[in-house]
């Protein structure tokens, strides 16, 4: 096949060899979940892919594709999204790659499932990582991106802990790169009523990250710069999504986020006092897994009191 155009989800012309993006090459079952698997496609990179009906929920494709998109338009730094086709012949040839659930192995579909870009190398020492010290943090050089993600992750309502790989450079600093958009947007349920989950749960487990990003003026360029560039990204990328990656009610959630948009100073805002409320406090195993350093130096001026923990306990 000649070399040709195709049309990629951001709307921009990208020259590939092959029109489709396909995996050639199972390498493993990743850990998590949505038992996402690790493949190599033929544009000769690796991706990690989700497939449509993975365990986790109706709404989880969108979510990842939708959270990619919007987070890059803005200018966060997050792993390119891509839809590859998996076909029966590659399924039927990798049982590994089927879903293990409590009632049994099921079999899941061909079709054109969600793909990340491999942050970095697959294998050796070069392999990324998820960890970060709180001693490493001062070495992450795009740092502050962890305000603007927070700050994007209550705008879409974010159901679990912000996921993040770091990637060493040459003079031994890292870059983060955000993962895992699967519970954005009020989870795979896309659920925005009641309590709405659980308040201060997209802050990346590792607070240190947070340490001293807090400045109202950030605060506000992030939540100007989202309510310029968001409504025409979200309307150009839901558009055309594929009607396998959801089940949900597309314009309930477009027209959700919308107004979430408009009253995003008043969410953040909500946010970081319930998070920080001694009745938040999780259980002592759970504050065991956290840091002693970080969001209490997240400092914000009329709440400047609630960060004052000597423990942070998110
Ligand atoms: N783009 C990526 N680059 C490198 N590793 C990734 C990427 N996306 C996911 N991973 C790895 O795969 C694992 C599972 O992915 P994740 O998106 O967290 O799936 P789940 O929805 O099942 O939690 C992650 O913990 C991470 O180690
Ligand atoms: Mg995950």
């Amino acid at each position: 096949m000649g070399l040709v155009e195709f049309r990629s989800f951001e709307g921009s012309l990208h020259p590939c060899s092959n029109a489709i993006l396909s995996a050639n090459k199972y390498i493993r079952k990743m850990k998590g979940g949505s038992q996402s698997i690790l493949v190599r496609v033929n544009d000769g990179r690796h991706y990690v892919v989700k497939l449509t009906d993975n365990p986790i929920g109706p709404n989880l494709l969108a979510n990842e594709h939708m959270g990619s998109l919007v987070a890059k338009a803005v200018g966060l730094p997050v792993a390119e999204a891509s839809g590859i086709m998996i076909s029966d012949s590659f399924i039927d040839g990798h049982p590994d790659l089927w879903f293990e659930l409590p009632t049994g192995v099921r079999r899941p579909n061909k079709g054109m499932h969600f793909g990340s870009l491999f942050v970095g190398q697959t294998s050796g020492a070069d392999r990324p990582t998820e960890y970060i010290s709180p001693s490493r943090v001062g070495a992450i050089t795009n740092r502050e991106a962890f305000l603007g993600m927070y700050l994007l992750d209550v705008w879409a309502n974010h159901q679990d802990n912000r996921q993040a790989i770091f990637r060493r450079n040459s003079t031994n600093e890292l870059e983060v790169c955000f993962i895992d958009h699967g519970h954005m947007f009020g989870g795979p349920e896309w659920n925005f009523q009641g309590d709405q989950g659980n308040p201060g749960s997209a802050l990346h487990l590792e607070l240190a990250v947070y340490t001293d990003l807090w400045h109202d003026e950030q605060v506000a360029f992030w939540i100007s710069r989202f309510q310029t560039i968001i409504p025409d990204v979200l309307t150009s990328i839901a558009a055309p999504m594929a009607s396998e990656w959801y089940s949900g009610d597309l314009n309930e959630l477009l027209s959700e986020l919308t107004d979430r948009l408009l009253h995003l100073p008043e969410l953040v805002h909500a946010d970081i006092e319930k998070t920080w409320h001694p009745s938040q406090q999780k259980s002592p195993d759970e504050s065991l897994r956290l840091s002693d350093f970080g969001i209490h130096d997240l400092r914000t001026p009329d709440t400047r009191s609630a960060f004052r923990r000597g423990r942070a306990t998110a």
